[in-house]
């Protein structure tokens, strides 16, 4: 027995503002969210899901979060409570580094504002994590409440869970939530669709379930002797917008905004309408574009951010479809099919209003990345490591575990190119803690293979290669995408060159806080079943 599609109406998650008003004065705000276990309807058809879920309490927790709406330059204190019980509802793996593996005392959770810029102290290191009532905290865990001063410009960001070797099943279970930094001194005048009516943000992710409604994660590792349950990718059959699987949303002929988070495991998005309606695009992650792109498709990894806006008076139909056409593992895996091709159905009725909202010609310019400046070139390789059966182990960047000593320093201020060099099959979402870069060029690598024997040499053995072996194909970055960015799409058997800025990009100023401050930061793969085993390596600013 199948789901139906387009059952249940699209929710909006409760949102909760960052800051409060006094006399007409926004001023700083302290919130406690909760991490709660709790059972969440996805479809009218099925039974209650047992779930993991933010909330201010229990009773309003919700899959995705609450929605935090922040202002520009007005700080929000979150002290981010954990309230889950002894044992998991998903399988994990304790033969991959995890936080606490041996002991059966609470789940380590530990919550990272992605996008955001702020201080060590508060970024959610993975060893910062702590259990139900702060009783054991991880070797980097310093305080209970995190500081995020919204300093940076206006943007869409997202939080989830950054437990050890938890991530993946932390955000399976519902541990995630969106978070909107606002500008209305300088939003306001764009006049693109606003209010909680049209501008929506849409969480996307996949999901599997059991007949009792719970969630399906096979408990088998590819390789169960080395690790019995990990397995490289998780991919569910079930598209969920907002908590609800294939959702439907009524919509009025005019424009409406959508932030669209992917927050899948390992799932790609190529989304499209079936009958050809575009999108326009304003921002990209967390920054806005210089000017609005327009698309009749567009592909969003694991953790990237599209802003769009779609005037649906410009649809030849009164329903359409938002549609998925990217294979899986991408780019070369299966095929979608019924299930997983479908996310939303809009019903578009007649708009008994005048759409005032507009797509200006041009939105946010920000100074540009300066080359000249550079201060250091770094080459990051991602490689996976298999058996003689060629089932994958693990996956390591530049050939070292997480644990090993950093190796990224970046100066505070600075600006550095780097190279990722993808030496695998699998597109790889690679996201960078603090800084923001824009995607320069990918170029296809010649040959290789003979990197394999000098990516652990670090700088100069892997230079000549790049310099010798990338000169193949070019793969043209998205118009919509080469503005500054947090996670980008790393090509298999390409290198992405990238520039990285650690400083705020707005206003070129350095941070009001000290981003060298200890347990440091880190980038990783996206992939969260990567990140965990253990595509991910510390990120250490120095001054
Ligand atoms: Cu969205 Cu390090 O994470
Ligand atoms: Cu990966």
């Amino acid at each position: 027995s199948k789901l139906e599609m387009f059952v249940d109406e699209l929710p909006d998650m409760p949102r909760i503002h960052g800051y409060e008003v006094v006399h007409g004065v926004p001023k700083s705000k302290s919130l406690k969210i909760g991490m709660y276990k709790k059972k969440w309807k996805f479809h009218r058809d099925l039974p209650p899901t047992p779930v993991f879920a933010y909330g201010v309490t229990k009773h309003k927790a919700t899959v995705p979060g609450p929605t935090i709406e922040a202002l520009h330059g007005v700080n929000t204190y979150v002290t981010w409570q954990n309230h889950l019980p002894q044992k998991h509802i998903l399988p994990w793996d304790p033969t991959i580094p995890t936080a606490r593996p041996h002991t059966n005392k609470g789940i380590p959770t530990v919550v990272h504002l992605h996008g955001g810029i702020h201080a060590p102290q508060s970024d959610g290191n993975s060893n910062a994590w702590f259990t139900s009532g702060f009783n054991q905290t991880g070797p980097l865990w310093t305080q209970k409440t995190y500081h995020y001063p919204n300093n940076q410009h206006p943007g869409n960001l997202w939080y989830h869970d950054h437990a050890m070797g938890l991530t993946r099943v932390n955000l399976l279970a519902g541990l995630i939530g969106s978070y909107i930094i606002r500008h209305p001194l300088i939003e306001g005048p764009l006049r693109l669709p606003h209010g909680s009516t049209f501008d929506r943000p849409l969480i996307v992710f996949d999901r599997s379930f059991r007949k009792d409604g719970s969630i399906y994660m096979n408990s088998t590792g590819n390789n169960p002797t080395i690790h019995p349950q990990w397995q490289p990718e998780y991919f569910g059959d079930a598209i969920i917008v907002n908590g609800k699987a294939w959702p439907r949303m009524t919509v009025r002929r005019r424009k409406y905004r959508f932030r669209i988070i992917n927050a899948s495991n390992a799932r790609f998005f190529r989304f499209f309408f079936t009958n050809g309606l575009r999108f326009t695009h304003v921002a990209c992650d967390s920054s806005y574009i210089e000017e609005p792109v327009t698309t009749s498709a567009f592909l969003v990894g694991p953790s990237e951010i599209t802003d769009i806006v779609v005037d649906f008076s410009r649809s030849k139909n009164d329903t359409v479809i938002l549609a998925n056409n990217a294979n899986y593992p991408y780019p070369d895996g299966d095929a979608v099919d019924e299930s997983n091709s479908k996310v939303i159905k809009f019903f578009i009725l007649p708009d008994p209003e005048v759409d005032t909202s507009r797509v200006p010609k041009k939105l946010m310019k920000y100074p540009d990345a300066d080359l000249s400046s550079v201060s250091r070139t770094r080459y990051i390789a991602m490689y996976e490591y298999t058996t003689d059966a060629d089932e994958p182990t693990h996956l390591y960047l530049n050939a070292k575990p997480y644990e090993a000593p950093a190796t990224e320093t970046p100066k505070v201020g600075s600006t550095e190119v780097w190279y990722v060099i993808n030496l695998t099959d699998d597109n790889h979402p690679l996201h960078i803690h603090l800084g923001l870069f824009k995607v320069l060029d990918q170029t296809e690598l010649l040959k290789p293979e003979e990197f394999k024997a000098c990516m652990d040499k670090y700088n100069d053995a892997i230079k000549c290669h790049v310099d010798k072996h990338a000169r193949g194909k070019k793969q043209v970055v998205p118009a919509h995408e080469r503005g500054w960015k947090n996670v980008y799409k790393m090509m298999p058997q390409f290198v992405t060159k990238i520039v990285v800025r650690f400083s705020y990009i707005h206003t070129n100023a350095s941070y009001g806080f000290d981003a060298t401050a200890e347990p440091g930061y880190v980038y990783h793969c996206h992939i969260l079943d990567h990140e965990d085993n253990e595509m991910m390596r510390p990120l250490k600013v120095i001054k």
